[in-house]
Order: structure tokens, then sequence, then C-alpha cells
């Protein structure tokens, strides 16, 4: 999205809650569940451009009942989380994020201090053209809400999850938009969602095309740690090319990998076929998720065509996701210093 201008965090207008809520026991976080005192909102229209970013009191939205997010999910969001670092510093960036370090700045008190708690950031973008034709918006907000969460899977952190692969759900395809963090990629997900629940699985391993390749699990993306074919060591995750999802988490698993240089790091498809023959192998040693809600996420089975197949990530430490998980905490949280996490 390309807008012609942009709004500046030096127009912030912030007006503060007079009836702030009290704070949860961190202890009891789950995730998304609870809200800050304040949000921030953008207004931004064809005719008159940006307006000043506004940090406000907590409260629902007023829409007119045609905009278009509404119908035509004309909606794209995006997940961030802040920690309170183990010296107390809280983050950095442009007008946007100089907006929501100022919306965190204002609810500081609303960064949990408990062991795998963050405050959870979502920047999200609506279309608000009062108008029930299918076209570009005319007007459009940006609105920030942000809460302290804990674990993003119920069954807690670093448990392992159960995977559903079954090649006749499709998220995404070549041409289409699924690299994107659009809500009309993840809405119709949760039917397919339930299905894995009521086989057992808690979470769906999309696949695509012919080859039923892997590809991400939707709420995170996708890692395997094998043995490859010329007997190397090696970390993989399927490539961006168009159907994944490019987080952040996956990126700097990648570069903290490569930055060791101990084993191959490669972006390439597999189908299901070479990854079970794989497992039969006892070529897999680790698949794990990566996300900003979960972090590192160990990956237990695999319910294909139903038969369960169990893969031996927990039996491997497993040490490798293991290490990534405290090597990203560790600087999430400040316990150790980097280019990645300058504090303010
Ligand atoms: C995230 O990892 O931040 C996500 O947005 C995934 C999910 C909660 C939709």
């Amino acid at each position: 999205l390309r807008f012609a201008s942009s709004f500046k965090a030096a127009d912030l207008v912030i007006e503060r809650n007079t009836a702030c809520k009290p704070k949860p026991d961190p202890s009891t976080l789950v995730f998304g569940k609870q809200f800050s005192d304040h949000m921030l909102t953008i207004n931004w229209s064809e005719k008159g451009g940006w307006e000043a970013p506004q940090i406000k009191p907590f409260q629902n939205l007023s829409l007119h009942p045609a905009s278009s997010a509404l119908h035509y999910s004309i909606e794209l969001f995006e997940g961030m989380k802040a920690f309170r670092g183990v010296d107390n510093h809280l983050f950095n960036k442009d007008e946007l994020l100089e907006c929501i370090r100022k919306l965190v700045e204002v609810d500081h008190e609303w960064v949990p201090a408990a062991q795998d708690t963050s405050l959870y950031i979502r920047p999200t973008f609506i279309g608000i053209e009062p108008s029930l034709g299918v076209s570009r918006a005319g007007h459009a907000m940006i609105f920030v809400i942000i809460g302290p969460v804990g674990p993003y899977f119920a069954t807690g952190s670093f448990n392992p999850v159960s995977l559903l692969a079954d090649p006749s759900f499709v998220r995404a395809w070549k041409g289409g938009v699924g690299a994107y963090k659009m809500g009309g990629n993840y809405g119709p997900t949760i039917a397919v969602q339930n299905e894995a629940v009521k086989r057992g699985c808690q979470q769906v391993l999309w696949l695509y095309g012919e080859q039923e390749e892997i590809t991400e699990v939707g709420t995170m993306n996708l890692f395997i740690y094998w043995t490859n074919d010329k007997g190397e060591r090696e970390l993989f995750t399927p490539p961006l090319d168009g159907m994944i999802l490019p987080g952040v988490t996956r990126q700097s698993l990648l570069d903290l990998a490569r930055t060791w240089g101990e084993f191959k790091v490669a972006e390439r498809t597999m189908g299901m076929k070479e990854l079970l023959g794989a497992l039969d192998a006892g070529r897999v040693l680790e698949v794990f998720g990566a996300g900003t809600a979960c972090v590192v996420c160990p990956v237990g089975s695999l319910l294909y065509r139903g038969k369960k197949y169990q893969i031996p990530t927990m039996q491997n430490g497993p040490d490798l996701a293991k290490r990534f998980h405290k090597e990203l905490t560790d600087i999430q949280y400040g316990r150790k210093p980097s280019e990645w996490a300058p504090l303010v």
C-alpha cells in the first residue's frame, strides 16, 4: 500500500483515560483476551489524506454499516510484542512505530513481568469506505490495540502440538494473497481448524499442490531439522513463494542459524512423500513452528490420510528448538544484548 503523504508522530494527540482498569495477575494470562487502557487510531481519506494520530481511551469503534472491511474483508493486520526486559527497559523507528512506541509508553504498566508473558501489539488497517461497491476504499483507518498475553497455545509454552495434514484443504495458492496478513486469510481456516480438533489434532499443516508440499501452519511458519539426502545436517523452511507468511520470527531463526554456521540452512519445498520417507528412515530430528505469537513451538505428531506419524522432536531434546527459543527470548527480554533489540 502506498500513500502520497504520511502522518507525523509529532502531531500525536493524547487523551488520557481517567478510568484505568486494574491489571490482571500475569500468571493467569492467556493469548488475546485482555486489553490495556488506551488505543491508537489514525484516519485516512482520499480527499483529506491522513489525520493526526490519536491515542485515546480504549473504546469500541463506531463504523458505518457499509464499511468495506465488514463486507469485503478490506483488512490487514500485524502482530508484534513488547517485552519487559530484565532491566525494566521497554523498543524503536519511523512514524507509525513511534506512535506505537508512545502508546506502549502510555500503557507501560500493562507490560507484564512474569515468564513467557509480553504485551501483544495488534496494528490493524481497515477500509471504512461507506459504500457497497467492490472497489478500492477511499476511507481507511489504522488502529492499534495492545494487551498483556501469555503463551499462544492453551497447552502452554513449549509443549509439542499435533498437526493435521489433509491435502483436501487449501489455505493459499500461487498468485494468491497467502503471504499477506489479511483477515481474509484467517477466517476461512477456522472450520478446518475445528475439523483438526475433531480428529484429535491441535493445528492444521497446510499442504499445497500435487506434491502435497508442506507450507505453513497458519499461526506459525514451519521448520524441519533433518539429515538431508547428502547426509548433511540441515535446517529448512519453505521458501517465500507468495504462499508463505514472511514472519519476523522465521527470518530471525534463519539469521541466527546462518550466523552459527554449524549446519546447512535452506529455504526449500518438501512434499509429504519425501517427508514421510525421511521420517521412516529416521532422518527427521526436529519439527517446530515459529511465529510472533507462539515464539518456537515443537511439533510432536502428524495425522495424514488417517494415520498418525510420530515425530521424534521431543526425544531429540529438542536441542535445536530449545536453543532457538532461549536465544530469541534472551534477546527479547534483554538478557542478551543484540543489534535486533535497541532499547529505549
Ligand atoms: C502472530 O504470530 O503474531 C500472529 O499474528 C499469528 C496469529 C495470532 C494470527
